[in-house]
């Protein structure tokens, strides 16, 4: 739900910037190249867009030149959006993070300069889930492994010896930052018949026995858990949840998968945990400083990392661009945004 404040930054067009298809100097910063529909639906409203069609995203320096006379912005997660871009953007008026997470923007300046963030939450829920389960089978069975091994062309042939991982059924999944990811993670763990460990920050009961999970505390949960899915949002609680604390009291038989937010797990002492099997093996789609991933994580076998893909699919990508392109076309008519961030203590990389 947003906040009095953020539902009254949404209403009060006090930028004014004039409503959809009147201006012609209402242009909308795209950061990115954009899967279907793409930016058609804005277009179609006659706004004008300016993209940045590169592989890479844009420098802080082209980020702030592209916001500057936007009246709308569609960022990514790799966008950091900083205070001093929004005071400078002057006719902006709203920032559509194609992410659930909103971390990259600073929160507490849009919301006091009037400038709407919208996110883009529960169309990615199932795919972000798909992908925690199919890091975890993969470092459960080494299958990352397994197919360097294969297309290496030194593969003897069957063995009993060979990659034995681990077996998921029966086991206990602990899953920390029971939301609407983690909820959908655990309930694909049914099918596996595990034993599933909620943490999070309060009980959600109606929640938990949805999915037949039982509310922990991360210290219990990480000493009875066999694999750790984090699903959680960076915040100032969040940072460094997982730290060499956390790691050492895990199985030494444990996994732990992170699709949440890179920060919040501590990168190095997950390196030392791995390279000295205080746990067995680790499943990566998020990292500390993306797109820099440490040298030492990716010399390390017991390890699998996805280059944040969570939300990539055809579907769910088309329906995160759709759910930008109204959040803009709302604001920009004055109206209120589908899905404004949640307003809150504003959890931003710039602060981790
Ligand atoms: C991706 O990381 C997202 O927050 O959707």
């Amino acid at each position: 739900m947003a906040s009095a404040s953020q539902e009254e930054s949404a209403s009060s067009l006090s930028r004014g910037a004039p409503h959809v298809g009147n201006d012609h100097q209402c242009v909308v910063y795209v950061t990115s190249s954009l899967p279907d529909p793409g930016t058609q639906p804005l277009e179609a409203a006659g706004l004008a867009i300016r993209q940045h069609n590169e592989p890479s995203s844009p420098s802080p320096h082209e980020l702030s030149s592209g916001l500057q006379d936007a009246c709308a912005a569609l960022t990514t997660v790799a966008d950091t959006v900083t205070i001093e871009m929004l005071e400078a953007a002057k006719r902006l008026r709203v920032v559509a993070n194609i992410a659930v997470g909103y971390d990259n923007v600073d929160l507490a300046a849009a919301d006091r300069l009037g400038i709407v963030v919208t996110h883009t939450p529960e169309v990615l829920t199932e795919a972000v889930a798909d992908l925690a389960w199919a890091l975890l089978l993969a470092a459960a069975r080494r299958v990352t492994e397994g197919d360097t091994w294969v297309r290496s062309g030194d593969w003897p042939g069957w063995a009993p010896t060979q990659l034995l991982g681990y077996s998921l059924v029966n086991k206990t999944l602990a899953v920390v930052g029971m939301g609407r990811i983690g909820s959908a993670v655990a309930r694909r763990a049914v099918g596996f018949n595990m034993r599933i460990l909620s943490c999070s920050r309060t009980s959600k009961p109606e929640l938990e026995k949805s999915v037949g999970a039982t509310h922990t505390s991360l210290d219990a949960a990480l000493r009875q858990a066999d694999y750790v899915v984090v699903t959680a949002p960076l915040s100032s609680e969040s940072f460094h949840l997982i730290d060499s604390t956390a790691l050492s009291i895990m199985k030494e038989t444990a996994i732990l998968i992170n699709v949440g937010r890179g920060s919040v797990v501590n990168e190095e002492a997950l390196v030392d945990a791995l390279r000295e099997g205080a746990i067995a093996g680790a499943g990566l789609d998020v990292y500390e400083n993306e797109p820099t991933v440490p040298a030492e994580l990716r010399s390390l076998r017991n390890v699998v990392l996805l280059p944040h893909i969570g939300s990539a699919t055809h579907e769910t990508r088309a329906a995160m661009v759709e759910l930008c392109c109204q959040n803009i076309l709302a604001v920009l008519s004055g109206g209120r945004p589908l899905t404004p961030v949640p307003f809150q203590e504003a959890p931003r990389k710039s602060h981790a």
